[in-house]
């Protein structure tokens, strides 16, 4: 079974690939985590877990899906996460999982993607993205190819030091700054209602024709990029910056 979680299609083109190439169908994970299920999965088949990295591991929407899931006691497990430049402790994280989980660890992969934090940091030129999107093609289908033969993906874990330290600013990001004060509307807003109804942890309804965010945000930036209109700014941070629209708007 192939498991995404995606906030601009980076992860989901990703997954879609790699799943078709060994011929299954990729689920996304909001299906469950939307009204915080717990599922039980039963397929003694391979799993694997695609996200971004989100401050240096893979997004806490997918830890906390496997977490909360049951599967299949010894299930191989691989994991591919997404990012701008470094995965950074993903295999760590991801080893912990398979610990915990009972799974056999199969290894984590990454796919360097064009950068989606418009919030903090500025996303590439369609040229230059589309490079980026050409070179991970033949990366995701090696991986493909490496869980179709059963193979382990080469995964180096990260030092314990360097391990602890990252999980200490990881928390600390998550709990100081994935707030949504900073988004507003504009008056480029047209009140279509898009950012509320793409928002993967439905933290957006649309007020007074508006969108309004609330606290459960994990700062995917789908909102900010995907809007029509770019009519959705966070802070001073994003002003005059281009919009990610996605990997297939990209290619
Ligand atoms: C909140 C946030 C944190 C991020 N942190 C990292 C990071 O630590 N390292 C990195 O290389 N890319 C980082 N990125 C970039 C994304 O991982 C990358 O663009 C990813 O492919 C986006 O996937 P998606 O389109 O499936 O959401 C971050 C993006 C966001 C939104
Ligand atoms: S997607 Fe953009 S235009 Fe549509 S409601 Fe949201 S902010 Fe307004
Ligand atoms: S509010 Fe925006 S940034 Fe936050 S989770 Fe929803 S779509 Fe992502």
């Amino acid at each position: 079974m192939v498991f995404y979680f995606s906030g601009t299609g980076n992860s989901r083109f990703v997954a879609e690939r790699i799943a078709r190439a060994i011929g299954q169908e990729a689920v996304d994970i909001t299906k469950y985590t939307k009204d915080h299920e717990s599922p039980v999965f039963k397929d003694t088949g391979v799993y694997l877990f695609c996200c971004p990295s989100y401050m240096s591991a893979m997004a806490r929407t997918m830890t906390e899906f496997i977490e909360s899931a049951t599967f299949p006691k010894g299930v191989k497990a691989y994991f591919v996460v997404t990012c701008a430049s470094s995965m950074g402790i993903s295999p760590n994280v991801s080893m912990d999982l398979c610990t915990l989980k009972g799974m056999e660890f199969m290894g984590v992969a990454q796919v360097v993607m064009p950068q989606n934090y418009i919030a903090l940091f500025t996303t590439k030129g369609k040229d230059e993205n589309s490079r980026i999107i050409n070179e991970a093609l033949p990366v995701i289908e090696k991986i493909a190819d490496t869980v179709m033969a059963g193979d382990t993906l080469d995964s180096k874990k990260i030092g314990s030091f360097e391990y602890s330290v990252t999980r200490w600013v990881r928390d600390v990001y998550y709990k100081d700054f994935m707030k949504t004060k900073k988004f507003r509307a504009t008056d480029k807003c047209i009140a279509c209602g898009k950012c509320a109804r793409i928002c993967p942890l439905s933290n957006i309804t649309i007020v007074d024709n508006r969108p309004s965010w609330g606290k459960n945000c994990t700062h995917c930036m789908a909102c900010i990029n995907q809007c029509p209109k770019d009519a959705i700014e966070y802070g001073k941070g994003s002003e005059g910056k281009p919009r990610y629209k996605g990997p297939e708007a990209n290619l």
